[in-house]
């Protein structure tokens, strides 16, 4: 796993060595726009805030999908440190987000919101929904959006019940970004029940594909499946 990762960031080490011209595009954005704004470096300051805490909660442990403890109490801390995205990686799906001028994001795993709130301030007229099953986790993302007062559809449930139920209704999304229960069938599952609600030239974003030989194996699978769709898929660790 980790000489795969490796084997990524050696073949792809610069933003020139980048392959993909859209993703090359959006990189060179972030570069170029590296400078955080009032409203990011909000978020930033929460997320500090978070990293600092010393609370801890009740968690409901969903098995694959978090390098902490096991543990059914969690301390904040170790939430914003381990489950949370880093900022680089926030502000690229920022950048996405203001670049691609996308309406609708969904998002699987809202952990403290803070990749909601970056998804949020993409442009003026970002819609983001953003599921985490752990209710106390759950309410903590939302008094973040509260604090920064975003208005974010942060909804409570296992994701299976939440896209039940976004299937019923007539959205679709333009971005998806799946970063939650990286374990291979859920991956492939969620990925086939999502795809009616992803638009036609939507994108869809896998994180952490090198989290175990399983995740590495459905990546490749959804490579191969959906070459038949004219989504745009990417990763985090790989292309
Ligand atoms: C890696 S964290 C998300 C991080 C977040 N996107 C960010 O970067 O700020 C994954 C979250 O997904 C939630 N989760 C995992 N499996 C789930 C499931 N089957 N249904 C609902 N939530 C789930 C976990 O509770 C965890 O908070």
């Amino acid at each position: 796993m980790v000489l795969d990762f490796l084997k990524y960031y050696w073949r792809a080490k610069t933003v020139h060595q980048v392959h993909s011209e859209f993703v090359f595009n959006i990189v060179q954005d972030v570069f170029d726009n590296s400078s955080f704004s009032q409203s990011l470096k909000l978020i930033e300051e929460k997320r500090i805030k978070l990293l600092k805490s010393n609370e801890t909660i009740e968690v409901v442990d969903f098995g694959a999908g978090s390098k902490g403890s096991s543990s059914s109490k969690k301390s904040i801390r170790n939430i914003a440190k381990y489950a949370v995205s880093p900022p680089f990686q926030c502000l690229w799906l920022y950048h996405l987000v203001r670049s691609q001028k996308i309406n609708r994001v969904l998002e699987l795993g809202t952990s403290l919101g803070i990749t909601a709130a970056y998804l949020a301030q993409g442009n003026p007229h970002v819609h983001v929904t953003t599921i985490e099953g752990d209710p106390n986790i759950s309410k903590k993302a939302n008094d973040l959006f509260d604090e920064l007062h975003v208005k974010i559809d942060g909804r409570c449930g296992q994701f299976n019940e939440v896209i039940s139920d976004l299937l019923k209704s007539s959205n679709t999304f333009d971005l998806i970004y799946i970063d939650g229960h990286h374990a291979k069938i859920p991956t492939l599952e969620y990925t086939e029940r999502l795809l009616p609600i992803l638009n036609s030239d939507g994108i869809l974003i896998y994180d952490d594909i090198y989290w175990s030989e399983g995740m590495k194996e459905a990546w490749v699978e959804i490579k191969k499946g959906l070459q038949i769709h004219s989504s745009w898929i990417f990763s985090f660790g790989g292309l």
